[in-house]
């Protein structure tokens, strides 16, 4: 079929649109009530006889070029690719992947984008069935811009990627065999409102659709529910098309599991409204979400034409000074931030990807969820009606690119197009059209008027506009930084914990006072981390006004390909001239959507039941839900003593929502003498295991036991041995490096301790970085030497002191004092001391010592925080207890290798070999951390991806006294002063080590 392009408006800048239907709720037609009452929300658009999905095969020309874009387009002599619809161009070959975060992937030069560019030409054949019908097709995901013509002939233009394009195709197709061809150009105007922290996409990315409406047809409808003394007003509108006559109905049915709870018929007109008076229903939340099916259907002489469906809800959303309800309720968003990114597909996410997401969500006791930063697939709208999330809603709109030129320059222009009335109708476009598809959803919490665009002029019409229609709050971060300061709720990105206690006590700027407060983005979830989840939990309880936030973010972004080098890859990886690293690679679960160290530390902080220990064996329980009693959780206690159950129970939990009750466990008494800890494990009523919560009991640090006997010293050439019962400990003489430790004939180490003051950096130390950097750390060597030794009461002590250095600069000093006692036992104290004169306190990664053992020393045994690694701000995800693993598994493997694997508040860790035999470090005084790996510190900092991580041949094992927490300062606040190591003079620890027989 021959097509006559002619130009198409991607830099008209005043038509966004062409023949698009106006924006409108989404739903699946279908004419048999049974079969539509049969599907789920993954399988409805897919089994209707009225709808025709025509994903699948399409035919694909690429030009890299539009310059090259025929302008007389012949589908027959084209020489056409196939490829998979939806997909993107980056992730089926035609472009390589670009990932960039703030910027523009061109210099701004508004409201034009590039003349040149890359332009995709997609046909599809497809079979219109019924004659008579009203066809209109629906493209759910197009990126950037979409040119529609259909048999020929010119049908629309659409620009706003996330939002749905639908055209009348009335008198374009008729009954057999249609075609259509669709162009899609990288850019358009609308570009420069999709500025997005992403991989950079383009195709046809989500399902296209045709309807076959009937003759007379529902086109929209609008649920409006009200609460009432006595139950909750319904109304249903709606608005149809077509011919009505008398033989022309109505109906709306409410269905509560498989039975109907009201019905109402009316004579059908273009605008029809059906009110079904007062109701008695049960009420949504997102803890126990109670969905009606709502069946619209429209008759004609009894007949049904279609119906539709749609699960609704009964809620009031509405703030009251500075407090958010809920139905009535104080509610608390646990919430994450959700992009749609899959490892393979990118922008592509299916329904089963969107409901494993959710499922997921659920199973880590997330509550809420924004739309991070553009409305989703409808159906996952739906998925969280069903399943229970608080939906914040987000428009596609993000300017960040008019902040920063493509070298990283303040432009000076944040607000350009923001404040250009030029741009309102693209806004207002984008806003009503994800208000209009998504209005009907009971789990819709708030609407967000996009992100990072600056303010604030079109996003106050769009608040308008917004407000006349919806009761639902209207959320836009970017208002903090206007002089309008919020909309419904005062929302902020990344604030420190301290601040928001502040906010919480009315003590901070006028700003913050008067409406609820938001964290639309907080915990930064790149790498090891986030840090301090608990220490904003802590003070979001506290206060009212405060309503929690969503982690920033969901899951890492990142390009999968099994066969190549690195299996995993982010900005720059792909030739990208301009890109952002692996700023993308920051989600709380892998892109495969294992969770993170980050993902079991959220689900820990986000438990719906809180314990304190009130004295003895009296607990207090906290329901932290706002709707349902804690009866819906088995709570098993286990008690510990050293690390190791010995006791375990039921307790039954019947605490209202939002109360508090004490308890009462008759479990042992827990004296004095041993560690003793207390585990709750929450369970929901399928087994499944919500939350592990540990309490303190007691905790001691019990000396070991000396046993006397005679040790000596042989002091040869380069060598000191220090003879002790059953084996020895070797230093050189020279640099007092402890070289050789046996017993019973083993040798256990291979490199003596270190000190050690760095650790590969990681995500969250990428500013702090630079600062160690430039002090050396990373590069720092130690310069020791054997300052002396003597042997006194049956104990030999070595002592060793010398420099860290950094080349020829003396950064510390340092000492490490030995004391070996006569069973082979040695006491290793370790100082660390700034040089002469110092002015102010410094803030380094971490103390401690690095040893490497054995390598047949690979079992490992500790008594301390496990069994997921943890930080000192990081640490919600472990309990204290005794754990076994190999070296090898105590990797956490991040994209983006760094330090990882740390155990905190440790008693003991054992190294053994197969036999039993090896060593054990036990602490002194205080707890100590450790990690072991196959591979040296450098390794892993030189290692870009996971790849590049070799095994060195080695068992490095980190013993430190002090370890920096991690806190998430990749983008938000830098590690709180409780978990830094910040020092003025010296630092010293010291602990055991024991040989295991
Ligand atoms: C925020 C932004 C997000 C993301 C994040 C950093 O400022 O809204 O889109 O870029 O920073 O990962
Ligand atoms: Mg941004």
């Amino acid at each position: 079929m021959k097509y006559q392009i002619k130009k198409l408006n991607i830099n008209n800048h005043s038509i966004f649109e062409e023949n698009k239907i106006k924006g409108r709720s989404y739903f699946i037609p279908y004419t048999k009530k049974e079969e539509l009452l049969q599907q789920n929300a993954l399988s409805e658009r897919f089994n209707s006889d009225l709808v025709n999905v025509l994903s699948g095969e399409w035919d694909f020309k690429y030009y890299e070029k539009i310059s090259r874009l025929p302008s007389n387009f012949d589908t027959q002599t084209v020489n056409f690719d196939k490829i998979k619809v939806p997909s993107t161009w980056q992730r089926t070959g035609y472009q390589s992947p670009c990932y960039i975060n703030t910027r523009y992937e061109f210099p701004m030069t508004l409201p034009n984008v590039p003349e040149e560019m890359s332009v995709g030409v997609y046909s599809k054949k497809f079979t219109v069935n019924n004659a008579d019908s009203h066809p209109v097709i629906t493209f759910l995901g197009v990126c950037s811009s979409l040119t529609l013509y259909v048999n020929g002939k010119y049908v629309g233009y659409s620009e706003g990627s996330h939002n749905s394009a639908e055209f009348n195709l009335d008198g374009f197709v008729s009954q057999g065999e249609n075609e259509l061809l669709a162009i899609v150009s990288r850019w358009c105007n609308g570009t420069y409102l999709e500025c997005q922290d992403m991989f950079r996409e383009n195709g046809i990315f989500r399902d296209v659709y045709i309807t076959e409406n009937p003759s007379t047809y529902i086109f929209d409808y609008t649920v409006k529910t009200a609460k009432k003394a006595n139950g909750y007003a319904l109304t249903v509108d709606v608005e149809s098309v077509g011919v009505f006559d008398e033989a022309t109905t109505i109906t709306a049915e409410l269905i509560k599991d498989g039975e109907t709870v009201a019905k109402l018929t009316k004579a059908a007109l273009s605008k029809t409204n059906l009110d079904f008076g007062v109701l008695d229903v049960k009420l949504w939340n997102a803890e126990a979400p109670e969905v009606y099916d709502l069946v619209i259907s429209l008759e004609k002489d009894g007949c049904a034409l279609e119906y539709i469906r749609e699960g609704i809800g009964f809620k009031t959303v509405k703030i009251v000074g500075e407090k958010f309800f809920f139905n009535d309720k104080l509610i608390k968003f646990k919430g994450v931030n959700h992009h749609d990114t899959h490892e393979t597909t990118g922008f592509v996410m299916l329904g089963e990807d969107l409901l494993k997401d959710i499922t997921l969500m659920k199973q880590f006791n997330v509550n809420a969820v924004r739309t991070s930063h553009y409305p989703p697939d409808p159906t996952f709208i739906r998925l969280c009606d069903e399943y229970g999330l608080y939906v914040i809603d987000e428009a596609d709109i993000e300017t960040h690119g008019t902040q920063v030129n493509l070298d990283l320059k303040f432009t000076g222009t944040p607000n350009i197009i923001s404040n250009d009335k030029a741009w309102l109708p693209h806004y207002k476009d984008r806003v009503s059209r994800l208000y209009n598809r998504d209005k009907n959803h009971v789990s819709i919490t708030m609407w967000s008027l996009g992100n990072e665009s600056g303010g604030w002029k079109n996003h106050d019409e769009c608040y308008s506009m917004l407000k006349k229609v919806t009761d639902i709050p209207v959320h836009y971060e970017g208002a903090i930084r206007t002089p309008r300061g919020s909309y419904d709720v005062i929302s902020e990105m990344y604030q420190y914990p301290e601040p928001m206690r502040k906010i919480g006590e009315h003590k901070n700027l006028h700003t913050y006072k008067n409406k609820p407060y938001f964290l639309c983005e907080y915990c930064h979830a790149m790498g090891v981390g986030p840090g301090s989840l608990e220490d904003y939990w802590q003070i979001i309880y506290a206060y009212d006004n405060l309503t929690g936030g969503c982690i920033w973010e969901w899951a890492d972004h990142s390009v999968y390909d099994k066969d190549a080098k690195y299996k995993y890859t982010y900005g720059g990886d792909h030739g990208e001239k301009y890109h952002d690293d692996n700023f993308c690679v920051d989600g709380l679960f892998y892109p495969d959507r294992t969770p993170h160290t980050g993902a079991y530390e959220m689900k820990a902080v986000y438990r719906p039941v809180r314990c304190t220990l009130i004295n003895d064996n009296k607990y207090s329980f906290r329901n932290t839900n706002a709707f349902i009693n804690a009866d819906n959780y088995d709570v098993k206690y286990v008690l510990l003593k050293n690390g190791t159950e010995v006791e375990s129970g039921k307790i039954k939990l019947e605490i209202p929502a939002g109360e508090t009750k004490e308890i009462e466990i008759n479990h042992a008494a827990t004296d004095k003498s041993a560690d003793w800890h207390i585990n709750f494990v929450y369970t929901n009523k399928n087994g499944y295991e919500i939350a592990t919560e540990q309490i303190t009991l007691n905790e001691v640090i019990a000396e070991p036991q000396k046993v006397s006997g005679e040790i000596k010293c042989e002091n040869k050439k380069d060598k000191l041995a220090v003879v002790f019962n059953g084996g020895k400990a070797v230093f050189s003489n020279n640099t007092g490096e402890l070289i050789s430790y046996t017993s019973d004939g083993k040798e256990f180490i291979t490199r003596g301790f270190v000190p050690n003051i760095y650790r590969a950096y990681l995500d969250n130390d990428r500013n702090i970085v630079k600062r160690w950097e430039k002090e050396g750390y990373n590069t720092v060597s130690a310069a020791l030497r054997l300052k002396s030794f003597n042997v006194k009461d049956s104990k030999v002590e070595v002592k060793c002191e010398g420099m860290l250095k950094n080349g020829a600069k003396n950064l510390f000093e340092s000492e490490i004092k030995y004391t070996i006692y006569p069973d082979g036992k040695i006491r290793i104290k370790a100082e660390l001391e700034r040089k002469g004169f110092v002015f102010g306190s410094i803030d380094i990664p971490r103390f401690g010592l690095n040893v490497h053992f054995d390598k047949s020393l690979n079992n490992v045994t500790y008594f301390g925080l496990g069994e997921k690694e943890n930080l000192p701000d990081f640490d919600a995800q472990s309990t204290v207890g005794v754990f076994s693993a190999k070296v090898n598994d105590m990797n956490v493997d991040y994209i983006r290798p760094q330090d990882n694997g740390n155990h905190g508040r440790v008693r003991f860790a054992k190294f053994l070999d197969e036999n039993g035999k090896g060593v054990e470090i036990r602490c002194d005084k205080k707890y100590f951390s450790f990690s072991a790996h196959n591979h040296s510190q450098q390794t892993l900092e030189k290692a870009k991806h996971l790849e590049d991580i070799k095994d060195d041949g080695i068992i490095s094992v980190n013993i430190d006294g002090f370890m920096r927490g991690t806190g998430s300062n990749s983008c938000g606040p830098d590690v709180q002063t409780p978990y830094k190591i910040k020092f003025k003079k010296e630092l010293e620890f010291s602990f055991w080590l024991i040989p295991v027989k």
